[in-house]
């Protein structure tokens, strides 16, 4: 079962606070996007990347594929002003392949058995995303006070790949543009249409890094393997 992925790459990393866009932050001298896109040019089912891009960085990743031989890049598309804007662009430039899968550039640890098993359960379903479940207890808070506290026993911390059948995620995609929505995941949008969305128990490892201090954890999760 093979799958194109798309990997959203054009966002200004705010979070980080580098000055730069994250994506070109070295963890362990390797430029994190470049860790990402080795995860899926080493798996024999991932058929091409669509890496989206900001268009003024065009050069710096277009070098970096090259210094480090990445050859499954077949396209790189233009983001948006939002993840959802630039994961739309990606999805149309998808050539007809049933499996997509989209994942972040800033999440560079997903092992090749959690996409394998995520597929599996796309193959099922239609799709399917990988989480873990929560370890912290979740309170919601409104100007300085608890509002309520949520039930942790049924809560997840959602991650990519997401996995999708190319035309239900399209009109997922769709469907939110026509109603305005914008969600920080693509499951949000499938579920919107009332399309199951099958979760695949994830790893902890599977971090996002998104402040400073993930780039430590990140530093030591490669030193590990
Ligand atoms: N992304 C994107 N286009 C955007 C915003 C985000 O392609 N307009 C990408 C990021 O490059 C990242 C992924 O979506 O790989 C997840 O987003 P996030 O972790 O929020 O990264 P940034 O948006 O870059 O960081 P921040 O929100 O801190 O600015
Ligand atoms: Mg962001």
């Amino acid at each position: 079962m093979n799958y194109q992925v798309v990997i959203p790459a054009a966002g200004q990393g705010k979070r980080m606070n580098a000055g730069k866009n994250k994506q070109f932050l070295e963890v362990n001298e390797i430029p994190l996007i470049i860790h990402t896109l080795r995860v899926f040019e080493n798996h024999s089912l991932c058929s091409g990347i669509i890496l989206v891009i900001n268009k003024m960085e065009r050069n710096e990743f277009e070098e970096l594929i090259h210094k480090y031989k990445i050859t499954k890049v077949k396209q790189l598309v233009y983001g948006g002003a939002e993840r959802q804007n630039s994961v739309y662009n990606g999805l149309k430039a998808c050539h007809k392949e049933n499996y997509v899968l989209v994942h972040d550039g800033a999440r560079p640890f997903v092992s090749h058995t959690s996409i394998e098993e995520l597929i599996q359960a796309t193959n099922r379903t239609g799709a399917a995303t990988l989480g873990v479940p929560l370890k912290d207890t979740i309170k919601v808070v409104r100007d300085g006070v608890v509002s309520h506290t949520l039930d942790r026993s049924n809560l997840w911390g959602i991650q990519t790949p997401q996995a999708f059948e190319l035309d239900l995620i399209l009109n997922a995609h769709n469907q939110a543009i026509e109603e305005g929505y914008l969600g920080t995941d693509d499951a949000s949008l499938m579920e919107r249409t009332g399309q199951a969305v099958s979760i695949v128990m994830g790893d902890y490892i599977n971090i996002k890094i998104t402040t400073p201090e993930d780039l430590i954890i990140a530093e030591s999760i490669i030193k590990r393997k």
